[in-house]
């Protein structure tokens, strides 16, 4: 690690949540957007399983491995000095046994992650993040829309929209607390329901699409940037159009090699006078 860069950990989640200071977190899935984000000063990078989308062309997280996870978590941990990593674990991959969870979540750790994320609440889910916490493993939660249960859940629906769904939601979260998860994702929510569960937390709450009163805010890179080709939630903000500088660079790109303007004179190598008139000559055969 860079000298004098204070690396950001689980515990400084909790004392960023305890002194009401807004964590950052974006999502990155290789090596040199994870570095720019890191150096813009963003608190923490998700792996997140939204790769299957952003990357895979998927229409869901359903078919992201822990393979695929390994690969772009090795990438993006090369390019982070100080952000908190965190990679996903994806479906069915921490739903088997407590054996095969503990070895899925340490590969990633291995590949460089900080910290694993999972989906849910259920009494086998709550197991598993006190094991994997026993085992010094940090385990972030994700409540509220949790993609990976999509096709239970029936589509991309807001969830805790009721009183009785918002008690059953601070339940399943404080449930996640008590065993050990450090933080905890909430996403699409209403902002009345992140808010009384954030305020009834002692871990910090990320949200995306969960409103202004989350201890954070998390959304994915190739949202925000303008890149994913496909309509986005209505949560995300888009900062930049990459989409559009990708296609006016490539086709001029493509314009300029058909017209044979491109590679020009800085563009190429060339052999020093002597060489080139040993060849001319023909001394080269
Ligand atoms: O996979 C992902 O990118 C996520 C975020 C949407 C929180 O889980």
């Amino acid at each position: 690690m860079a000298d004098n860069i204070k690396k950001v950990t689980a515990r400084t989640f909790q004392k960023m949540k305890e002194n009401k200071e807004k964590i950052t977190m974006l999502t990155a899935y290789d090596f040199s957007t994870a570095k720019y984000i890191d150096e813009a000063g963003v608190d923490s990078i998700l792996i997140g399983d939204s790769l299957g989308m952003t990357i895979l062309g998927y229409d869901t997280t359903i078919n992201v491995t822990v393979e695929d996870m390994l690969i772009f978590t090795k990438a993006v941990s090369k390019g982070v000095n100080r952000a908190l990593v965190i990679a996903d674990l994806p479906f069915l991959s921490y739903h088997v046994s407590k054996e095969q969870t503990i070895i899925n979540a340490g590969k990633l750790i291995q590949a460089g992650a900080n910290a694993v994320k999972l989906e849910g609440a259920s009494d086998f889910i709550l197991d598993e993040v006190k094991h994997l916490t026993q085992c010094g493993i940090n385990v972030a939660g994700h409540l509220g829309f949790t993609p990976q249960y999509i096709n239970t859940i029936g589509g991309y629906f807001v969830q805790g929209k009721s009183y009785e769904n918002t008690l059953k939601l601070l339940e399943a979260a404080k449930k996640l607390e008590e065993n050990g998860a450090f933080c905890l994702i909430l996403e699409m929510v209403p902002a009345e329901t992140a808010k009384y569960i954030s305020e009834n937390l002692s871990i910090p709450t990320i949200g995306i699409g969960a409103g202004k009163d989350c201890d954070g805010q998390v959304l994915v890179i190739d949202d925000i940037i303008g890149k994913y080709p496909k309509p986005v939630p209505k949560f995300v903000k888009q900062y930049a159009n990459v989409k559009e500088i990708i296609k006016t660079a490539v086709s001029e790109y493509n314009n300029e090699v058909k017209q044979n303007i491109f590679p020009n004179k800085e563009n190429t190598f060339y052999l020093t006078d002597e060489e080139r008139e040993k060849l001319e000559r023909n001394i080269i055969k």
